[in-house]
């Protein structure tokens, strides 16, 4: 049972969306952002194969079921949607994915974003797009880039479940280099009802996606997606400001703590009056320390987790794993200071 708790709205303006929407981090789907666009007609598997057949894209396997079981050949593929399309047809239960794939020039061209585009830095803006079949899905994670996305359905449904960051501390994140950002959590093996409960326990959004909508989906929110058919959707990732920009270069793998202090940045305003001494101290450290890159990363990470100390404070440690990730940062800061 979905809750369907995110607004849908018709577009707004370009102030109001970043006052309402941006601002706040708040979800919202947009019903007719890309109403003009030619991509909108193309909103069944059946329409988008006779128009889009000679589209390249690349397919992997997912990334999670992947690591777990090995399962599907692990090398990226490339092919035309056509082919993926009936490769999906053939082999219904596969996890193989087009996922985060920068949107060919070609199909960009039919969703052109005329609104919001120029909210921030529009150099900074790119494009990625997802197509998968039914049953797949994207295990819950956050992003690493601190960009606003919209996300466009061109056909099929997604559920989509995405949980503020202020909830990080009930998420069981995994702090290892090849999993970072990712929960410790499977909602893709959680019953309904199971689902319903944790959705409950983290005040989550849960909502359907379907064709011709766009999700509104803040920077470093959680997310958690489910295909419940063939599906296919185009990401615009917006400009971030300088002080995003700065944070997310230096951090390339975010933390929880690089998380929460993304977020005391994404009012341009406030960043420069309160927030630039600590961005400089982090900056600095980094070109300074030339030693091995683990002893730069245990003085950034001590760094980021006393800067959050400072500015937010600390939800309770809900799980072993942050209890353990602490206590590690808290020693390797006394092996290098
Ligand atoms: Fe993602």
């Amino acid at each position: 049972m979905v809750l369907n708790n995110i607004e849908r709205i018709k577009a707004p303006s370009k102030d109001m969306f970043y006052r309402e929407y941006i601002l706040p981090q708040r979800p919202v789907i947009i019903t007719n952002l890309f109403d003009s666009s030619s991509l909108c007609q193309m909103d069944t598997l059946e329409k988008a194969r006779t128009e889009l057949t000679d589209i390249q894209v690349q397919v992997c396997p997912n990334y999670i079921a992947n690591l777990l079981n090995a399962t599907s050949a692990d090398v990226p593929r490339m092919m035309n949607l056509c082919e993926y399309f009936d490769f999906l047809q053939a082999q219904p239960t596969s996890l193989d994915i087009c996922v985060e794939y920068p949107t060919p020039q070609n199909l960009l061209e039919l969703l052109p974003l005329n609104l919001y585009q120029d909210l921030s830095d529009e150099s900074d803006l790119y494009s990625n797009m997802f197509v998968a079949g039914s049953n797949n899905y994207a295990h819950l994670h956050y992003d690493a880039d601190q960009r606003n996305v919209l996300m466009f359905q061109v056909f099929g449904t997604k559920r989509f479940i995405l949980i503020h960051p202020s909830e990080t501390h009930k998420l069981d994140a995994i702090d290892q280099p090849n999993l970072c950002r990712t929960s410790g959590l499977f909602l893709e093996n959680m019953s309904e009802a199971e689902k319903t409960d944790f959705i409950n326990y983290t005040n989550a959004f849960d909502v359907v996606l379907y064709p011709g909508e766009t999700i509104f989906m803040p920077m470093m929110i959680w997310h958690y997606i489910e295909y419940l058919e063939p599906a296919m959707s185009i990401a615009y990732r917006l400009g971030r400001n300088q002080y995003n920009r700065r944070l997310a270069q230096l951090f390339p793998a975010p933390s929880v703590d690089v998380q929460s202090l993304s977020l005391l940045l994404m009012d341009e305003t406030v960043a420069r009056s309160h927030h630039t001494g600590w961005l400089n101290k982090l900056e600095n450290i980094s070109s300074s320390l030339h030693g091995s890159e683990s002893d730069r990363l245990a003085a950034l990470n001590y760094l980021c987790l006393k800067i959050r100390g400072q500015y937010l404070g600390f939800e309770p440690i809900k799980s072993m794993r942050e209890l353990t990730r602490r206590q590690t940062i808290l020693e390797q800061a006394t092996l290098y200071s």
